[in-house]
């Protein structure tokens, strides 16, 4: 299984690191054979799997349910899970209670936190003074939506551009080992993964980050909004209902089962 060691040589042997999202038994099977890097099991559950809006009410027993079923699925596969809005945010001793949970009951090998002001780096810090590895996550952080007034590129001025870069720089100094970049103009992905030591993993951060991660429901075109920077590679949310129709037919039409289909079927008598 790769570990924090080989992303970081990965980084320096210029190899992408490739990132995707799991949520139960089957996803995490069917990433861990497609040869992914990373398996994330992303709070944005709450959208593809539970049908909330957003990822706020996502929760720490969410989490843990469904990164437990990834395992299950993919063993040899390194895991970060999410740490839902508010598990981190407390106080020091809840934040490292929960990031201990989802590595010793779910079975991750890494936890994931949002932003990158001072009281997230102390955060960051703590987790990892745990032994357990931290990715972070910066630009367009889905928990801060209410703040940022809604899914919008980040750091599109000089101002939070440079912002941005710094916070960058001190979840490095805090003992991250990975940063994931969403939504932000191409050029500050460059910037950020060019100034770090550590891998950067954009989504709608352009191509020059150090790898690459979309949510598994997003790649099936399973969904039914597609944001710019998802390429879908299928197109499951019209397959599905095809399929399942195709069924309903079937059994209305008393077409299925068919004989191959029954356990010693009844043949007619020829006459
Ligand atoms: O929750 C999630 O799936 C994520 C990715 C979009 C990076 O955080």
């Amino acid at each position: 299984m790769k570990n924090v060691k080989t992303f970081k040589k990965m980084k320096k042997d210029s190899q992408k690191i490739v990132m995707v999202t799991a949520y139960d038994y089957p996803s995490g099977k069917f990433v861990q054979e497609a040869g992914v890097d990373i398996i994330l099991i992303g709070d944005s559950l709450g959208m593809v799997i539970l049908g909330y809006e957003d990822t706020l009410k996502v929760t720490l027993e969410d989490i843990l349910h469904h990164t437990k079923a990834v395992k299950r699925g993919a063993e040899n596969t390194f895991i970060v899970a999410d740490m839902p809005f508010m598990t981190y945010n407390l106080s020091i001793e809840q934040t490292k209670v929960n990031a201990a949970l989802l590595i010793t009951e779910g079975g991750a090998n890494s936890v994931k936190l949002e932003g990158g002001k001072p009281s997230r780096l102390d955060a960051i810090r703590a987790i990892v003074d745990c032994e357990i590895p931290v990715v972070a996550h910066l630009g367009l952080t889905p928990q801060s939506i209410n703040v940022l007034g809604g899914y919008r590129v980040q750091g599109k001025n000089k101002v939070e551009f440079n912002e941005i870069l710094d916070q960058a720089k001190e979840i490095e100094k805090a003992g991250a080992f990975m940063l994931v970049l969403e939504g932000i103009p191409e050029e500050l992905g460059k910037k950020i993964s060019e100034s770090l030591s550590i891998p950067t993993i954009g989504i709608g951060a352009g191509k020059f980050t150090d790898g690459q991660v979309l949510v598994y429901h997003d790649i099936l075109g399973m969904t039914d909004f597609k944001p710019k920077f998802v390429k879908r590679y299928a197109v499951l949310n019209k397959d599905i209902p095809i399929s399942i129709k195709h069924f309903v037919a079937e059994v209305k039409d008393r077409n299925f089962p068919s004989e191959e289909y029954i356990y010693n079927p009844i043949i007619k008598e020829e006459k």
